[in-house]
């Protein structure tokens, strides 16, 4: 599967959302996730987010990232359209150290 890492925190401009064939991103208060197990692989909400946050499951940024994704999908709610990103998205968009600053 995809996941969603760091670089969607604050960011959330959710146009993956908007591409995903079967809905598997879910929202949390700072940043979505992908559920792995609904996730069928097909890559194409990798070049649509703005943070390049979507990465493949073998990519390296990915390890620490890929349980995140699976436990926070079981307790978010899904999200299935796209909405308009928090006003301040572009300060924190590549900006490091946000998952220990704003997690949630
Ligand atoms: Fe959805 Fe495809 Fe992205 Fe998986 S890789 S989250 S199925 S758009
Ligand atoms: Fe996050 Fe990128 Fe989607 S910032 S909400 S993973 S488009």
């Amino acid at each position: 599967p995809y996941v969603v890492t760091d670089g969607c925190i604050k960011c959330k401009y959710t146009d993956c959302v908007e591409v995903c064939p079967v809905d598997c991103f879910y929202e949390g208060e700072n940043m979505l996730v992908i559920h792995p197990d609904e996730c069928i692989d097909c890559g194409v909400c990798e070049p649509e987010c703005p943070a390049e946050a979507i990465v493949p499951d073998t990519d390296d940024r990915a390890t620490k990232w890929l349980e995140l994704n699976r436990d926070y999908s079981g307790q978010w709610p899904n999200i299935t359209r796209k909405k308009d990103a928090p006003a301040d998205a572009d300060e924190f968009k590549g900006v490091d150290g946000k998952f220990e600053k704003f997690f949630s």
